[in-house]
């Protein structure tokens, strides 16, 4: 196995956890040599000397092999992330908006570079979704997924079925570190849709830009809904829904009605799952825990174990199926 040399770019929620967990690892031949954050003056639990302001001091610094990114700005990350590829370091992030816009340059850079770029992390946190449909499926046909790939709607959803309020839902989701900076990313659909985007790309080979998908979100879900659901043994579940229609592909973000007959039911708070519909497999259920310091740090530490033996995602879906948004239009038309 090789060893891995981190820069860390961001020390928030899931950089502090990954540092943590890391320490906690002594048999992943890896340690962080570098911090950038973007506060000078913001009090942290680790010594200042641990840190730095300047992206160039982990970007020019030879002796660090891999940059490990968990900031919240896409925009920055982006840089970043390019910038560390074309420099030959491995990359390993979190970060679905940038990865779901950019996914299809990126790959390029690194098959370019020779370097891997893993983001487990990205989609549902500790669900080894990706890395289960690159190997697992590989020999398989996936024929669509359910996935509730939205830690805080999920959250929101359960706590409000509980009675409390959407707003004092939302402050929880918020205080436990499950939401967004900006949580209209979360409960307005475009988090969920980053994570399909990203799915999409493994499951089907399918790239897709995110906005030309349709999200729906669940800030407009009223008590009439919730009850609606109620009165039918059932309840509201914020899907990232993929299926194949003959050479086609569907997908989007929507609330769905979930009856307690399937498995998703039973998937509250934070809790994310996928539901895989394969051709050999048949339905495969996965479930754990979606957002969150330590669980979404364990993912990131997941791909520094991997990147020491030499793994890398295969992309071995060619895009011979199209994109479309048809399906959905036609049943929420009708
Ligand atoms: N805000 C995200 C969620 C974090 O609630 O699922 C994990 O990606």
């Amino acid at each position: 196995t090789k060893t891995s040399t981190i820069g860390l770019f961001g020390y928030g929620c899931v950089g502090q956890g990954f540092y943590k967990i890391l320490q906690q690892s002594p048999n992943i031949n890896a340690s962080i040599t570098k911090i950038v954050v973007k506060d000078k003056y913001k009090s942290r639990d680790l010594p200042v000397q641990h840190f730095y302001y300047q992206s160039s001091d982990i970007l020019l610094d030879n002796d660090i092999n891999t940059v490990v990114e968990l900031i919240d700005d896409a925009d920055a990350a982006y840089d970043i992330v390019k910038s560390a590829l074309k420099l030959g370091k491995n990359v390993v992030s979190a970060n679905k908006k940038l990865i779901a816009e950019h996914l299809d340059e990126l790959i390029e850079l690194a098959k370019e570079h020779q370097v891997a770029f893993l983001y487990e992390a990205s989609v549902c946190a500790s669900i080894p979704i990706i890395r289960n449909i690159e190997d697992y499926f590989k020999s398989d046909h996936i024929e669509g997924f359910q996935g509730i790939c939205n830690g805080t709607t999920n959250y929101i959803l359960s706590r409000t079925a509980q009675g409390l309020t959407y707003d004092k839902a939302l402050l929880e989701a918020q205080d436990l570190g499950f939401a967004e900076s900006d949580p209209t990313l979360d409960v307005d659909g475009f988090d969920a849709k980053y994570k399909l985007a990203i799915l999409l790309k493994h499951a089907f080979g399918v790239g897709v830009k995110p906005q030309d998908v349709f999200n729906c979100g669940i800030r407009h879900i009223a008590p009439a809904h919730v009850n609606f659901a109620n009165n039918r043994d059932s309840k509201l579940k914020l899907y990232s829904y993929a299926k194949q229609i003959e050479d086609k592909v569907i997908g989007f973000v929507a609330p769905f009605v979930v009856p307690k007959t399937h498995s998703n039911y039973n998937v509250e708070n934070e809790f994310n799952a996928v539901n895989v519909n394969a051709e050999f497999a048949h339905e495969q259920f996965f479930q754990g825990r979606g957002a969150g310091s330590i669980p979404t740090a364990s993912a990131v530490l997941s791909d520094i174990q991997a990147l020491q033996t030499g793994y890398t995602y295969s992309y071995s879906l060619v895009n011979d199926n199209s994109f479309t948004n048809d399906f959905y239009l036609k049943i929420a038309l009708s």
